[in-house]
C-alpha cells in the first residue's frame, strides 16, 4: 500500500513512523513535510489547502491511501476532493468536519445527542456582550469566563479567565475580526483528549492521553496548541473510557449519521472529568498534536491498514488494537516568543534521532536543519512506566540545542507523582 500523508507537524512525523512500522506499507510520502519527514518519506511541496492539488497529487503518485493530518484542510473539504478522485482517504468530509470547525454546530450536535457539555452562548453582536458576560464567569458564579472563537484558531482562540476586562478586550476583538464568540460555563477537573476511530456508528477508542495547552510550568501563561502530552493516564478509572465511549463519542457519532452527515476519521473528544462524570470541552475533527505522538509511539496494531479500514468503511471488521505496555511521554520544544510570532531561521543541533519528532523544521541550501515556525520538535519518551518515559523524554531533549527555544519541565509530572485528583474523590 502506498501512503500519502497531508501535514507538516510532528503529528504527521508520528504518523509516517507508524506507518513505516507496517510491512503492510510499501512507500510513504508526505506534503508538503519537513526536515524530519524528508528523511523517511518522498516529500511534495503543494498547497495543501487545495483539493485539487492534494488529489492530483495523490494520482500523480498513485496512492492508495491519503491520510490527512491537520484541521484547515479536512474543513475545506480536501478529504472529500480525494475521494471524489477514487483514492481511498482517511479524514472527515467538509460537512462532517465542522464538529470542529464550527463550536456552535458541534453544541447543536452534542445537545441532539444528548452529551454533557458547558451550557454556551454564541454572540454575534457587539451590542450583546457586555450582557451575555454578565450571565458567565464569576458575575454568574463561575471561577472564570470561557471565551472561545467559533472558528478554527490553532488552539489559541480560547481564553480562560477570571478577570472580566481580559474576557471582554478577547471576545471584543474576535468580533472586532467577524468571528462569532462563544462564552461558556467553567468545566471543572482534569482533562482527557480520548482520540477515536470512527466509521460511521462505529467506535475504537485509543488510548486515553492528556495535552499541556498552556505554555508555562504549573499551566501558567497563555493557551497554546499543546506544549507536551502523556499516554495512557494511570488516574483515570479503568471503566472511565468505556463510559466515554458509550455516552458520549458513540451518541455523537450516531447523531451526525443520523443527520446524513456521517463520520470518518478520527474523532477527538476533549473532556473535563468533572464532578457530575466527563464533559465535554471540544471534539477535533483529527488525531490530537501532541497527543498522537505519545498514542502511536505505544501503538502495536499496524497503522496502514487500520486506516484504510477506516477510510473504506471496514472498521467494525478490523481486529482489536494491541498496545505496548508501558507509558509515552511527549514534550515539544518551543521557539522563543511562542505562542506570539515565534523566533525562526536557527540552527538546531541535534535533531536527527528517531525520537525526535519535527514540527517546524527546514532543511537550508547549506545543509543546516533549522527552525521555522512555533513548535519545531516533538521529543517523545517511552518506557516500562511514565518516570521511565518522562525521564527518556528530557534526556533526549537536553542534547538538543536551539538558541532562545523553550519547554515545559512539568510535562506528565503530577500524573508520575500521584497528584491529579478527581473531583469528589479523596486521595
Ligand atoms: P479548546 O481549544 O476548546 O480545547 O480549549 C483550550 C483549553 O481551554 C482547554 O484544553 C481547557 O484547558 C480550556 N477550556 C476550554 N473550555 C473550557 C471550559 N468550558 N471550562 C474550563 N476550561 C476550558
Ligand atoms: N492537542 C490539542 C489539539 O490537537 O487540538
Amino acid at each position: 500500500m502506498r501512503v500519502l500523508v497531508v501535514g507538516s507537524g510532528a503529528r504527521e512525523h508520528a504518523l509516517l513512523l507508524a506507518l513505516r512500522r507496517d510491512p503492510g506499507v510499501t512507500a510513504l510520502a508526505v506534503a508538503p513535510g519537513n526536515a524530519g519527514t524528508a528523511a523517511i518519506a518522498d516529500q511534495y511541496d503543494v498547497d495543501i489547502a487545495s483539493g485539487a492539488a492534494v488529489a492530483d497529487l495523490a494520482r500523480r503518485i498513485e496512492a492508495d491511501l491519503v491520510v490527512i493530518g491537520p484541521e484547515v484542510p479536512l474543513v475545506l473539504g480536501v478529504a472529500d476532493a480525494v475521494r471524489a478522485a477514487g483514492i481511498a482517504c482517511f479524514g472527515p468530509t467538509a460537512e462532517a468536519a465542522d464538529i470542529e470547525g464550527s463550536k456552535t454546530f458541534a453544541k447543536d450536535v452534542m445537545d441532539a445527542a444528548g452529551v454533557p457539555t458547558a451550557d454556551s452562548e454564541t454572540v454575534d453582536n457587539p451590542a450583546h456582550l457586555d450582557a451575555a458576560l454578565d450571565r458567565f464567569g464569576p458575575a454568574a458564579g463561575d471561577p472564570a469566563w470561557v471565551v472561545k472563537d467559533d472558528g478554527l484558531a490553532a488552539g489559541k482562540g480560547v481564553v480562560v479567565t477570571p478577570d472580566r476586562e481580559l474576557a471582554r478586550a478577547h471576545a471584543a476583538g474576535l468580533l472586532d475580526d467577524g468571528h462569532p464568540v462563544v462564552l461558556e460555563r467553567f468545566l471543572d477537573g482534569p482533562e482527557v483528549s480520548l482520540l477515536c476511530l470512527v466509521d460511521g456508528e462505529t467506535v475504537v477508542p485509543m488510548l486515553p492521553a492528556q495535552d499541556f495547552k498552556r505554555v508555562g510550568n504549573g499551566d501558567c501563561g497563555p493557551n497554546t496548541g499543546g506544549m507536551g502530552a502523556y499516554a495512557p493516564l494511570p488516574w483515570l478509572p479503568a471503566d472511565t473510557v468505556t463510559q466515554i465511549v458509550d455516552e458520549i463519542v458513540k451518541p455523537v457519532a450516531a447523531e451526525m449519521v443520523r443527520r446524513d452527515i456521517p463520520f470518518s476519521g478520527v474523532l477527538y473528544a476533549g473532556l473535563a472529568i468533572t464532578s457530575g462524570g466527563p464533559a465535554v470541552i471540544e471534539f477535533n475533527c483529527r488525531f490530537g498534536d501532541p497527543e498522537t505522538q505519545a498514542v502511536l509511539a505505544l501503538l502495536e496494531t499496524p497503522l496502514g491498514g487500520l486506516l484504510h479500514a477506516v477510510a473504506t468503511g471496514r472498521l467494525a471488521e478490523a481486529p482489536a488494537l494491541r498496545w505496548r505496555e508501558g507509558a509515552a511521554v511527549t514534550v515539544v520544544l518551543a521557539a522563543e516568543n511562542y505562542p506570539g510570532r515565534p523566533r525562526i531561521g536557527d540552527v538546531i543541533v541535534g535533531s536527527e534521532a528517531d525520537d525526535v519528532l519535527h514540527a517546524g523544521t527546514t532543511r537550508r541550501s547549506d545543509g543546516a536543519i533549522v527552525s521555522a515556525g512555533g513548535r519545531v520538535l516533538s521529543i517523545v519518551g517511552t518506557g516500562p512506566d511514565l518516570a521511565a518515559a518522562r525521564a527518556h523524554a528530557y534526556r533526549l531533549i537536553e542534547s538538543i540545542r536551539l538558541p532562545g527555544s523553550h519547554f515545559r519541565a512539568d510535562i506528565a509530572l503530577a500524573a508520575e507523582q500521584g497528584r491529579i485528583v478527581l473531583p469528589g474523590t479523596q486521595q
